[in-house]
């Protein structure tokens, strides 16, 4: 299984804080079944001024840690960008890195604040596709917005935007009314993939397999397999051996 999506770079953002946390994530990540993880960080300027410069350098010596370990996962990196006016210029700028590409776009994992769609999502989102940057959203199953209504996801789907769902909203993990909107997002016929989002050892764990044995039940074998490694291998494309 390949995971698009958890924190392990240490002290960065609200994942691990130390070494020794990051390594412990890490090793549960390969216990679980995943082979190859893309960190990301927050990249959430005024809250988490993460860029494409200090994850570069946070990676390299993550790697290095790993390594010396003896932990066998392959990492990348990528990051978990806010939605704000300063992303556009951190992209102008080359400080934003993306999970892959895809059909000559580049894949964007992108953030919605957890209560509402801010007003002008959509232009922001049309602005990004102009420039041939694909939006995965992030865990849209825990906006409140689309808990309540998931048609609100609609005009991102249409507009090109992909869905990044939670293994543990799937799994049950987050409760009924997030694993019932993750159920209604596939339902739709919306482009899914699934991932840990992981942050911690306690609450926020780096399972996978719950997420795929919940679609395996649902939906069958290919369906479940498609979300967590066939697409996500295309995501990343040819950093993936
Ligand atoms: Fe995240």
């Amino acid at each position: 299984m390949i995971d698009l999506h958890c924190h392990f770079l240490p002290g960065i953002d609200d994942g691990p804080e130390n070494l020794q946390e990051a390594l412990e994530l890490a090793h549960a990540a390969v216990a679980d079944g995943i082979t190859h993880s893309v960190l990301t960080s927050h990249v959430y300027p005024g809250r988490f001024p993460n860029q494409g410069q200090n994850l570069q350098v946070a990676i390299a010596d993550f790697k290095a840690q790993l390594l010396q370990a003896g932990i066998a996962l392959k990492v990348s990196l990528g990051c978990e960008a806010h939605l704000s006016h300063e992303l556009l210029d951190l992209i102008d700028t080359n400080e934003v890195p993306f999970l892959g590409e895809v059909d000559g776009y580049r894949i964007l994992l992108l953030e919605f604040p957890p209560q509402i769609i801010p007003v002008g999502s959509i232009r922001f989102v049309n602005a990004l596709l102009q420039q041939k940057i694909r939006p995965l959203i992030a865990h849209p199953e825990r906006n409140k917005v689309v808990m309540i209504d998931t048609e609100k996801i609609r005009p991102f789907t249409e507009a090109g935007c992909w869905l990044q769902l939670t293994a543990g909203s799937l799994a049950g993990r987050f409760g009924i009314p997030a694993q019932q909107t993750a159920f209604k997002l596939i339902d739709a016929g919306w482009n899914c993939v699934a991932a840990t989002d992981a942050h911690n050892m306690r609450y926020r764990p780096p399972l996978l397999s719950e997420g795929r044995d919940a679609l395996r039940a649902r939906y069958g074998d290919a369906v479940a397999k498609a979300m967590v490694h066939d697409k996500p291998v295309a995501i990343l494309g040819g950093q993936h051996d």
